[in-house]
């Protein structure tokens, strides 16, 4: 179940047209998609196999040109490694497109003066436009299995704006023990 957080007055929003309203006033293409087309231990031909039509609708709707399984574990080789890329505020040169699969993680999305958090979990679809100023982390099982949609075979690589406003945002999903890892690092820091 996804949650849109407004973290500056405690603003919270579990509600799927809701969460759908708001974010589409902020540009960003949210939609709950069927999840019961393939098991959870499918192989990644066998779901894209599975959501091929929805893949290809997403590729006309965004010009994307390809699309692929990530999947990331806590036994993923250098998984700090590479949530350490995309937990800093950046941009990308073009669309964030991802279906969740399993696992759950938090997209911050920075307007202007405002932050809003979007937990995603299994059966949310995500379409934040290139350009968006945002990070991303996973939350405390450090998992997530998502279609991907690029628009350019190369993919992306994050642009990163060195704000420092990531700092001051604790993922809500996230339980004491990455409130300690956090605390530790930046005492270590
Ligand atoms: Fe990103």
């Amino acid at each position: 179940m996804a949650v849109l957080r407004f973290p500056p007055d405690d603003r919270v929003i579990e509600d799927e047209s809701e969460i759908r309203l708001s974010l589409a006033a902020l540009g960003i293409d949210y939609e709950r998609w069927d999840l019961s087309r393939v098991g959870a231990d499918a192989s990644a031909d066998a779901v894209l196999t599975a959501y091929a039509r929805e893949i290809e609708q997403m590729k006309q709707r965004g010009g994307y040109v390809t699309a692929d399984v990530i999947d990331v574990s806590p036994e993923t080789p250098g998984l700090d490694a590479m949530l350490a890329r995309f937990d800093k505020e950046h941009t990308h040169s073009e669309d964030e497109v991802r279906f969740i699969l399993c696992g759950r993680g938090v997209f911050f999305l920075h307007f202007g003066e405002k932050v809003v958090s979007f937990e995603v979990g299994p059966g949310d679809m995500l379409r934040v436009p290139c350009g968006t100023t945002h990070w991303f982390t996973l939350c405390e099982d450090r998992r997530i299995r998502a279609i991907r949609w690029f628009q350019d075979t190369t993919g992306w690589t994050p642009h990163y704006t060195d704000s420092g406003v990531d700092q001051a945002y604790q993922p809500l999903c996230f339980g004491p023990a990455y409130l300690g890892t956090r605390a530790a690092k930046s005492v270590s820091a």
